[in-house]
């Protein structure tokens, strides 16, 4: 007998991806190579690393670290600036295309203005959507508070952005803020056609005890990996109820399994961002997380992805 046909398909802002896998910003994604590596290892979507409008170096090494419990990193958003990655993004596209896997950019910049001003360069490399990743420091702002800690900054970006593209954005929201629900509708009144949640959680540090001495040379670094899932899937369940089923989210945060995917998808994602566990595992986790969703959705005779989504939501 033939096996139940399951579809892992998703729509994300009008852009279909054949399963529900993206790779995250920052693990990879620098070079168009990579990234049609990634999409061929079975990834249903590409985020790139994010650029900003000027080259940036970084910090010194050791940058990321695994510490058993998931990744610390502090990598300083280096990257080769918009004007290189424009020329990566058109590569990468020509690739992807014909695969059927879409491209998302991710941008960033120091002020509100630079935001504007990062889309309208990347524009023309004509990615799938955008995203704008917020958790970065505003030098604008005298206590250099990042964009997501705060509605109305991020409401600023959000419009700024938009002002400057016509391809759709998505805003990427941080998990150290104390109310991520108003954030979440700030940018979707201000014109977010889809939200990314987590970023990383943080930041922590962790000390070689017989150095005595942090392990990362920047001392301080953000933590992600399967350590930070469950404040995933909490932040995902508050964006969800603050901004509505319309508004599709990608789930990020320790997804490793297909499981986890599952978990997402029942308090609302529309897709998952998997950034760690590449890391960890290597790329083959985009085949085998979509392997053990498939099998649970043939398991319990789900045909679909949305016979799942938001299911758990009025008992969470
Ligand atoms: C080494 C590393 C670099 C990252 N760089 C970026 C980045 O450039 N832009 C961004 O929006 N997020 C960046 N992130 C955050 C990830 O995209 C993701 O939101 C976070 O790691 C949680 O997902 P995960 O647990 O699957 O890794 C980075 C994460 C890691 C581990």
């Amino acid at each position: 007998m033939d096996a139940p046909a399951v579809d892992l398909s998703t729509i994300l802002c009008g852009v279909r991806l054949p399963n529900p896998t993206v790779l995250a910003s920052g693990v990879l994604g620098l070079s168009h190579q990579v990234m049609a590596r990634v999409a061929r290892a079975g990834a249903g979507g590409i985020t790139s690393k994010s650029c900003s409008l000027k080259p940036r170096a970084g910090y010194h090494n050791p940058t990321i670290l695994d510490w058993g419990m998931g990744l610390i990193n502090a990598v300083g958003l280096s990257n080769p600036g918009v004007e290189v990655m424009v020329e990566e993004l058109q590569a990468a596209r020509e690739l992807l295309a014909p695969q059927g896997i879409p491209l998302i950019a991710s941008i960033f910049a120091e002020t509100i203005y630079d935001f504007g001003t990062v889309a309208r360069f990347i524009s023309p490399a004509r990615p799938d959507l955008i995203e704008v990743n917020v958790s970065c420091p505003n030098i604008d702002d005298r206590y250099r508070l990042m964009f997501a800690a705060d509605p109305y900054v991020a409401s600023q970006v959000t419009r700024r952005v938009k002002l400057n593209t016509d391809i759709p954005v998505l805003v990427k929201l941080s998990p150290n803020v104390t109310d991520l629900s108003r954030i979440a509708e700030a940018v979707v009144e201000a014109g977010a056609d889809g939200i990314t949640a987590i970023n990383s959680l943080g930041p922590g540090i962790i000390l070689d005890v017989k150095t005595l001495r942090p392990l990362l040379a920047h001392v301080t670094g953000g933590l992600s990996g399967s350590a930070i899932r469950p404040i995933a899937v909490r932040c995902v369940r508050d964006i969800r109820r603050a901004v509505g089923e319309e508004v599709p989210i990608v789930a990020t945060g320790g997804v490793t399994t297909g499981r986890d995917v599952v978990e997402m998808l029942l308090v609302g994602a529309a897709a998952v961002g998997i950034g760690s566990a590449v890391a960890q595992r290597g790329m083959d986790v985009f085949r085998q997380v979509n392997e053990e969703l498939r099998a649970y959705m043939v398991e319990h005779g789900y045909g679909r992805l949305s016979d799942l989504r938001g299911k758990a939501l009025p008992f969470v």
